[in-house]
This record gives structure tokens, sequence and C-alpha cells, in this order.
């Protein structure tokens, strides 16, 4: 049973942000101090604001977290993807670990347990963290990648897909009105699930993937397919971690002298346009895929991550992440998920129904 003592738990969103992490606070909050009558502490920008003096914190309650808070994209607490401690970049360029300042200042603000709302890079991070300082702790996955091992969704997927969709749905006229092959370049890293699902659920044509190769010939197959069809226009999805067709990765470089994916839509475009003879043009999503107010999917989704994970550390059932599988919230321990990347597997359900639906989406079968 529950212990009666009153617990101080700590909040934190670490990774890249996304929809849906303001609403799993607020369900941690709502449970810890009206289940539970818990204090609740939200950490600021991930592990960043415990590695400063002061320490940088707010304290949470219902007033502080209502159902307003349910709506909103992006996360109050803040959030990072630079910040590892144990290799943390330091301004003179030379990496330190700052792991045991962390595990301080845990300590110091009487943190008896914590809930790390986070994606498989930084839960990785976050477990070795814990393990150190002897930390209690409970996950809660979320990326727009989906890409989160043991969970059929993690928050901020479903929101992601439908920019993505809504992409399409706006593209669609124009391309057609243009007679055009639109190609949208969306996120994902190295999983397809993004483009997968969008391109299902927008009716594209061809739908490009990191985890299937494919070939410039099949795409022209396709498109030719649909020109002798009678239709004048046709939608493509790839995902940003496709590679060319020789199989080398598109990526650009950023200031902060980190390399992302980034540009195969533009390759696409004008490989295609040599060898189709149709006009081609991209449009590369981006970053408003995490942003926006989460969907109704990811509302429920984050709600009851954020009740079951207060709920396991009541019952004091630490190093586990909870998750989505089959029809409702579960939890697996975080040791099998730490690290590992869930892609697109060559026997997912939905590949099956792509093909089904005539759409291309590479040279693979299951
Ligand atoms: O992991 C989430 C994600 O949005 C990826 O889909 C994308 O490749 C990456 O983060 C972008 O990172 P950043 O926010 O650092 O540009």
């Amino acid at each position: 049973m529950p212990k009666s003592r009153r617990k101080t738990l700590a909040v934190l969103t670490s990774g890249g942000d996304c929809a849906g992490l303001n609403a799993v606070i607020r369900a941690v909050v709502a449970r810890a101090s009206e289940g539970y009558g818990w204090r609740v502490i939200g950490l600021k920008d991930g592990t960043l604001g415990l590695m400063q003096k002061p320490r940088q914190f707010v304290e949470l309650d219902v007033n502080v977290c209502g159902g307003d808070m349910l709506r909103q994209g992006g996360t109050f607490l803040g959030t990072t993807n630079k910040g590892d401690p144990f290799a943390f970049p330091m301004q003179d360029g030379t990496k330190k670990d700052r792991s045991n300042e962390i595990i301080e200042a845990v300590r110091e603000l009487g943190i008896d347990a914590m809930i790390a709302i986070g994606g498989d890079g930084s839960l990785r991070i976050i477990r070795k963290l814990a393990q150190q300082g002897n930390i209690p702790l409970v996950a809660v996955p979320k990326t727009i990648d989906n890409d989160v091992h043991l969970t059929q969704y993690a928050v901020g997927f479903n929101t992601a897909v439908d920019v993505c969709v809504e992409a399409l749905d706006r593209l669609q006229p124009t391309a057609a009105s243009h007679h055009r092959v639109m190609i949208l370049e969306v996120m994902g890293r190295d999983a397809g699930h993004i483009a997968l699902h969008a391109g299902v659920a927008g009716g594209a044509d061809a739908i490009l993937i990191p985890e299937i190769p494919y070939t410039l010939e099949g795409v022209k197959a396709k498109l030719d397919k649909v020109k002798a069809s009678g239709r004048n226009h046709a939608l493509m999805v790839v995902a940003e971690g496709v590679k060319t067709e020789t199989g080398g990765p598109v990526t650009v470089a950023h200031s902060d002298a980190q390399v992302r994916y980034g540009g195969i839509g533009h390759y696409l475009s004008d490989q295609l346009a040599k060898m189709v003879g149709a006009e081609t043009r991209y449009t590369v999503l981006g970053h408003v895929q995490r942003g926006g107010t989460p969907s109704s999917s990811d509302r429920v989704l984050a709600s009851a991550f954020g009740v079951h994970a207060v709920d396991l550390i009541a019952y004091e059932r630490y190093d586990r992440m909870v998750a989505w599988q089959g029809r409702g919230v579960t939890d697996v321990p975080l040791a099998e998920v730490a690290g590992v990347t869930r892609s697109v597997t060559l026997d997912d359900p939905l590949l099956r129904s792509a093909r089904g639906l005539g759409i291309y989406v590479g040279e693979a079968k299951a």
C-alpha cells in the first residue's frame, strides 16, 4: 500500500519539446497533490536548472497547473537536448562530467522521487544519473518521433502527425491547381513513424522512410501510374532520415556545430523533376511539428501517463517507464527501454495497409 508520509516529488522535461508535455505535468500535479497530498516541484530546463545556484525550480500546485495547461504546447518548465551532464559542453570547448552536481542538488532540495518526461536519449542519461545518485525515478515517454521502445505511443507523436496531415491537406489543392508533384519532408530522425502515419492519413502516393530502401525508378513508376490514371498531380511524404538513392545521409550543419537531418526533400525534388518530367516542389515542415495545441489523443495519453507515473511512485515501483500498450496505460522496466530505438519494422501492419492502398513505400516486402 502507498506510504502516507508527505513526499517531495520533482518533475522535469528533457530532450526536444513536443505538444502534450504541459498536459503530463498537469496530470502529475493533480494526482500527486490531490490524490496523495505530496509537494510537487518542477525542475527548470531539464537537468540544467539543477546545475545552477540558486537551483532553478518552481513550486507546482493545481492552481499553477490548471486545465489551461492541458491546452498549451511546449513545456513551461523549459527543456534542453544538449545538456548531457556526463559530458557537459563547457565554454572552453571541453566536456566535463557534472553528474555529481545534479545529484547534490537533488539531495539539497529534499527530492524523494523524480518523474522525468523524455525521449530515448534523454531517458538513458537520466536513468544513469538516478542509478549513480540512488534517486527513485519513473519515466514518461515523449517524442514526436515515436521511437521509444515498448510503448505504442509517446506523447507528442499524434499532434505532430496531425500537423503533417494538415500540411498535406493544404498541399493537395495547390498541387492539383499547378499539376505538380508535392514532396513533404517530415521529422522523425531515424524512424519513419511520422511519415508513415501522415502519408496514410493524408493520401500520399509515395512514402519514403529510413527503414525501407527505395529506388528513384520505383518512385517514378508510381508517379507514371498516377499520371496514366488521369490524375494531374501527386503527393509524397519523405522522412528526414531517408538517405539518397546511393545511401548518403542528407544533413545540414547548424550554428551549434551539430549536424542534423535536412534536405532529402530538395534532393528528391531535383531528381524526380529530371526523371518524371513533371514540375516538383518540396516543403520542409520542421519544428512546426513540435508546436501547437496538443491533439485530443495526446491529451488523453499525457493525462493517463501522468496519473500512472505518480501511482508507480506511491507504490515504490521505481526504475519503470509508463507505456501505452493495447487499449491502455501500463508500465515497463526502464532498463529495457533506455537507449533502444523503436523503428518501423517490416511487419508493421500499417505498412501492409499502405501497400494495400497502392502507396509506394519502398522496395522491401514483409
Ligand atoms: O527528436 C525530435 C526531433 O524533432 C527530430 O525529429 C528532429 O530531427 C530533431 O528533434 C531536431 O532537433 P533540434 O530541435 O535540435 O533541431
